[in-house]
């Protein structure tokens, strides 16, 4: 258990994650934190008088903009910022998100030197790229969450179209968050046996064009993006953190050199524990899904050089 984990953003995903956070006794507090007057304390206060019915310990605690509250974290999750909208992209976000993640990740640093942070924010990957100027730490402590929740979708699919548990699937993803994301069939097993014996390619084609339209399907749905699978996902990597658990999750990281790409951000299946990051692992890929990933980084590279012209960095 750790001592005190900060979400920064009480909206939709970040309420969820602090509250599956504390549902699994993650920490002795969790701090929420938002701009907007009250809503933290609000959310929770709620989640806290819930201990005794879901039988939890975590001391749930709010604050509005108060970074005082958040000192000593061992782990910040950022998810403030605006979500997108029907009909926006997630690149459409940029320019707003990028000054909210930059503030709010100066002053995490400033009263929580050593946390390792999880961002959460879209347009993700450029996001984490943001977090990580701002922070100035080891890559290893500042990365971003997406994999585990596009994987979720990707498995959630799959055990609709084979009638299975989808406890019983394990899959891998790359890329970034976005239309240009690599779900890999052939990391892909349910039960032990490879899905591309189960599924024929036209039904793996057709789950993996949802899964790429995952984000976009729920927006549409509900007029907001969506939140219990992403705020349940980055408590997951809470979870590998604070356990030093060594799990193997799609994790979006700076890539040196792996994959063949270098000073980009994009999700790769990373070992996960107590120091962050503890490994990149590297798959042996065919030529099409090498193709897929350069495709990939190359998109995300783009978002990078937008977020280097704000020269917000200065
Ligand atoms: P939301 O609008 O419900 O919550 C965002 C919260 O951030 C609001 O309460 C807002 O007041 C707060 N906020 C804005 N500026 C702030 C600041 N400077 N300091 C502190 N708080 C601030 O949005 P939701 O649905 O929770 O989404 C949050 C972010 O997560 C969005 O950017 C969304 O696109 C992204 N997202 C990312 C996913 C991923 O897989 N990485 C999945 C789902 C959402
Ligand atoms: C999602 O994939 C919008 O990134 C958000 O749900």
């Amino acid at each position: 258990m750790m001592k005190k984990i900060t979400v920064i953003g009480a909206g939709n995903v970040g309420a969820t994650c602090a509250n599956v956070i504390a549902n699994k006794d993650l920490a002795r507090e969790v701090v929420l934190v938002d701009i907007k007057e009250g809503t933290a304390e609000g959310k929770a206060l709620d989640i806290w008088q819930t201990s005794s019915i879901l039988n939890f310990n975590t001391r749930v605690t709010g604050a509005t903009n108060d970074y005082l509250k958040t000192k000593g974290s061992g782990i910040v999750v950022i998810t403030s910022g605006l979500p997108r909208k029907p009909g926006m992209s997630r690149d459409d976000l940029i320019k707003t998100n990028a000054l909210i993640v930059k503030e709010v990740t100066e002053k995490v640093i400033k009263y929580s030197p050593e946390a390792i942070i999880i961002i959460v924010s879209n347009p993700l990957d450029v996001m984490t790229y943001c977090a990580y100027k701002a922070a100035l730490k080891d890559e290893h402590k500042v990365f971003g969450m997406a994999g585990i929740l596009d994987t979720g979708r990707y498995k959630a699919f799959i055990a609709e179209a084979l009638k299975i548990s989808p406890k019983d699937i394990h899959s891998m993803l790359l890329g970034g968050h976005g239309d240009t994301m690599v779900p890999l069939p052939r990391y892909t097993s349910v039960g032990g046996i490879p899905v591309t014996e189960l599924l024929n390619k036209e039904e793996i084609d057709k789950i993996v064009d949802r899964t790429r339209k995952g984000g976009g399907e729920l927006v549409n749905l509900m007029g907001t993006s969506a939140w219990y699978a992403p705020g349940a996902a980055a408590a997951q990597m809470v979870e590998a953190i604070v356990d030093d658990q060594q799990r193997i999750f799609p994790v979006c990281a700076k890539l040196n050199g792996e994959y063949g790409v270098k000073d980009v951000f994009l999700g790769v299946p990373v070992k996960l524990g107590a120091n962050g990051i503890e490994e990149i692992i590297e798959l042996k890929l065919t030529k099409e899904e090498k193709k897929a990933v350069e495709d990939s980084a190359a998109s995300v590279k783009s978002m990078m050089d937008v977020l280097d012209g704000m020269n917000i960095f200065e």
